[in-house]
């Protein structure tokens, strides 16, 4: 009797504790009971039971080889008494990415790569993984096979001796082979296709997600060993398995574009080691991504005659200046409620742009289909195209075409004002480089502006009556 009573006990140790929470699918908030709606994101229907297992404490020291005992604790220094321990950072092949990184990897960083399935997530990865000269690297993959990554490997054609590709999606399986090859960077894709054991719900939910994620970030900083996690974006534009993943990692990249179009955008949307502005132009290919080093040949289409509603606005990504051609149609509209549609362009901000133009400059579009596109499908965020964008939509309105050699740099404000934009200067040079002539902005812009420097013709507006006159006579 004594001794069924000790098996049990036994036994009931030897089983462990099953815990279920649940978790805001969306947000990523756990929350201990099932409620219809998530009190923190306002999501409905998005709270789902997950098991979770709570390892024992002696579980994870198991996974690296040289933990430091977790129960010492840090002393407070004086800001001044630490030093600058010097890092430097690993080169990366190509200008766009050492850009948008900072200037390299930091090591012991963990950066987040994500972007929609399909974009060039894998690619930009293999790329780097077989460019990246004299550094042992681990490429993970829980979503293609090793002969499919070989294929891709065919494609981008280059080859390195030091590039190892482990099919697997159990991390505690990762760091095994991790320990055996001693890798100086960690490439994974996807996190959400990992599992921990010490998590029990499906892969790709929130807290394996978060758990696998915190596995690699505690790796990165205990051995300095930069990681990359690829991680897909959900249907609203968030990277899933959500936010609590932006908060753990040290850079969040976006990869994004129209799929359609060739061109790819890198953003940095956070960094802890650089500026979040810079942004990487890529275009894929048959062979691959290419780097898009000198952007405004691409983005101005040559054309033989001038087209009405075509303006090129001088615009600026972080701190690239660069010209973008903006395109408008303005049409009778057909069916009685007129269209509005743009591509590239915020449409809360065309519809503000278009009731400035009727009712502070008396343009009657009201009955009119308007249609914006941005060249090349590349988003712009950057106020600064406005001016260009409107006297396109007046181009196209009165079918009178804009001079090919003229540009814009300039806001346009709720009344009709043109506001001044940052770094004039840069845009007025770059816009010089490639040739034109002559380039329209705010007259506020020209405080402490010397204009003696520029060859280009400036013309200064500060209202948008103005720019109609001045622009087509
Ligand atoms: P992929 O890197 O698999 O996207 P993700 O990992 O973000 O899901 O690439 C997706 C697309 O890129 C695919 O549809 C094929 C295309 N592609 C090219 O056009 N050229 C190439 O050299 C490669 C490798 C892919
Ligand atoms: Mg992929």
């Amino acid at each position: 009797m004594n001794n069924a009573k000790h098996i049990m006990k036994n036994i009931k140790q030897m089983i462990p504790k099953t815990k279920t929470t649940f978790f805001c699918q969306s947000c990523g908030t756990q929350h201990n009971k099932w409620v219809g709606k998530c009190s923190s994101c306002n999501e409905w229907n998005t709270i789902i039971e997950e098991v979770i297992h709570k390892e024992t404490k002696n579980d994870r020291l198991q996974i690296f080889s040289g933990n430091k005992d977790p129960k010492a604790s840090n002393t407070s220094v004086l800001l001044q008494d630490i030093g600058l321990q010097d890092y430097p950072r690993i080169a990366v092949p190509g200008k766009e990415l050492t850009r948008v990184l900072g200037g390299g990897i930091v090591p012991g960083s963990l950066v987040l790569f994500g972007g929609e399935p399909g974009i060039g997530k894998s690619t930009l990865m293999l790329q780097l993984a077989l460019r990246l000269k004299n550094l042992k690297i681990l490429y993970v993959s829980g979503e293609e096979s090793e002969q499919q990554i070989k294929m891709r490997a065919e494609r981008i054609g280059v080859t390195t001796n030091m590039c190892f590709i482990l099919q697997e999606t159990n991390t505690q399986n990762i760091f095994q082979q991790i320990a055996k090859i001693e890798p100086q960077l960690v490439i994974i894709d996807s996190i959400q296709t990992l599992h921990t054991a010490y998590v029990e719900s499906s892969p790709g939910s929130v807290s394996q997600v978060r758990e696998c994620a915190a596995e690699f970030l505690r790796f990165a900083k205990e051995t300095n060993t930069p990681v990359f996690m690829i991680g897909h974006i959900t249907k609203e534009g968030n990277l899933a398995g959500p936010k609590v993943l932006e908060h753990m990692v040290d850079t969040v990249l976006q990869f994004e574009g129209d799929r359609n179009h060739i061109y790819r955008l890198l953003r940095a949307t956070k960094n802890r080691f650089g500026s979040t502005n810079e942004m990487g132009i890529y275009e894929m290919n048959g062979d691959g991504l290419r780097e898009v080093t000198n952007p405004s040949e691409i983005l101005i289409t040559q054309r033989e005659a001038p087209t009405s509603g075509v303006a090129i606005a001088a615009t600026l990504e972080g701190n690239r200046p660069m010209l973008i051609e903006t395109q408008a149609l303005v049409s009778s509209a057909a069916y009685g409620v007129p269209q509005r549609s743009s591509t590239g362009f915020d449409s809360r901000r065309l519809s503000m742009l278009l009731a400035v133009l009727e009712k502070r400059c008396g343009f009657k579009l009201a009955m009119r289909d308007v249609f914006i596109n941005m060249a090349g499908g590349i988003k712009v965020e950057d106020p600064g195209i406005d001016l260009a964008l409107v006297c396109g939509i007046l181009s196209s309105n009165e079918d009178l075409p804009i001079p090919q050699t003229t540009c814009f740099a300039g806001e346009v404000g709720l009344t009709g004002e043109i506001r001044p934009v940052n770094r004039i200067e840069q845009r007025i040079h770059e816009a010089q480089k490639l040739g034109f002539e002559k380039i329209f902005i705010s007259s506020y812009n020209k405080k402490g502006l010397d204009l003696k420097q520029f060859s280009i013709d400036i013309i200064t507006v500060s209202k948008m009556e103005e720019v109609f006159s001045k622009l087509f006579g």
